[in-house]
């Protein structure tokens, strides 16, 4: 790409993957502009240039994080980093990709003194959604205090993957957090773990957490998530039960089934039959409970349902379908 591309080559919307020294490259036309950017998304290393090119940004075609073409900048989650960005050249004909920009400034686009602003962000909750809001935050130029309060024990961490590579054994602990840990000093934001929100009181501006400690806020975001539905039933409180939501609990999982022979997992829905595969990579023996008749039918529908069912039942998955769980012995 050094060398010149033949600018007709690409039409709007285009792109061509490339070679800038030892990085992948990606070109890409958006009207009669040209851009160079990382060809692998930073969040998992999607392909860019499988991906789609929308006005003056680019589409990660596996879980559709944007990317302006422009700055390199991560405009939409799952991705937080931004894309190296190389300053193209056109000469008459041809394209020339030059030397790599440098990483932006913090905030290119927030301008801090042109707003009012809250004396202080307190964010409950430490999953994807907290931690790309307090990203957001320092890279739209907030510069008061920010404290993320998470009831997790782990920093926040890269939940999709607790059922999937981490489960199966083939990604390791360190690729599970989002951040280093030295990010969130470097950012200026404070994070309690092991800390959990029990009360707010919006008069007074203040955040009650469950060890008696109190946190003042000018802004509260509440970003809680979601819980797995616990079991109503005789014997769900039992030592043999998991469930799988926090980094902790998948390590639960991981340590129990290095001796576990064989495993009941309740749900064949998306996590549910992850947990399955996973564990069968393992080697443990599944058996699947679940009360509808077809995995997945209801967001996927019955033909591809049955497929999925049929994929996992090769794979060695024991199905119990149309049942539930009534207690544990
Ligand atoms: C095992 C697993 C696999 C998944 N796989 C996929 C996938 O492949 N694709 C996909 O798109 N989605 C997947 N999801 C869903 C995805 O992880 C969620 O949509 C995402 O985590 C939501 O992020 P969030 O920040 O809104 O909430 P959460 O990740 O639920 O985070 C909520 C945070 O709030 C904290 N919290 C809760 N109550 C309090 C309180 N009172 N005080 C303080 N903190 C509190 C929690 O401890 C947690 O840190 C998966 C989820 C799980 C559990
Ligand atoms: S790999 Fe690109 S959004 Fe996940």
């Amino acid at each position: 790409m050094t060398l010149g591309v033949a600018a007709d080559s690409l039409s709007s919307g285009g792109t061509l993957l490339g070679r800038v020294g030892d990085d992948d490259a990606l070109l890409a036309r958006a009207g009669d502009r040209f851009f160079a950017v990382g060809a692998h998304c930073t969040h998992y290393h999607g392909p860019l240039a499988e991906g789609l090119v929308v006005g003056d940004t680019v589409r990660c075609p596996l879980h559709h994080a944007c990317f302006s073409l422009e700055t390199g900048e991560a405009l939409r989650a799952p991705a937080l980093d931004p894309l190296a960005c190389w300053r193209v050249e056109r000469r008459g004909a041809m394209v020339f990709v030059r030397e790599k920009m440098s990483e932006l400034p913090p905030g290119p686009r927030g301008s801090a003194g042109s707003r009012e602003h809250p004396s202080s962000i307190v964010i409950a909750g430490g999953g994807a959604a907290g931690l790309a809001a307090a990203d957001m935050l320092r890279r739209e130029r907030y510069e008061g205090p920010i404290v993320l309060v998470s009831a997790d024990e782990d920093p926040p961490v890269d939940r999709p993957n607790l059922s999937k590579d981490y489960l199966a054994g083939e990604a390791q602990d360190d690729w599970i957090p989002m951040w280093p840990s030295d990010a969130y000093a470097q950012r200026h934001i404070e994070l309690l773990l092991g800390s959990r929100v029990s009360s707010i009181d919006p008069g007074a501006r203040t955040v009650l957490l469950e060890n008696g400690s109190r946190r003042d806020f000018g802004a509260l975001l509440i970003a809680t998530g979601a819980d797995p539905v616990r079991f109503p039933i005789p014997g769900a409180d039992s030592m043999q039960v998991f469930y799988l939501r926090s980094f902790a609990d998948s390590r639960a999982i991981v340590e129990r089934a290095r001796t576990a022979k064989h495993v009941v997992v309740v749900g064949a829905s998306f996590i549910g039959l992850e947990v399955s595969a996973a564990l069968r990579t393992r080697g443990v023996a599944v058996d699947v409970v679940a009360p509808e008749h077809v995995p997945l039918e209801r967001v996927m529908g019955t033909e591809v349902g049955r497929f999925v069912q049929s994929l996992h039942a090769a794979h060695g998955v024991v199905f119990h379908l149309g049942e539930t769980v009534t207690s544990v012995a």
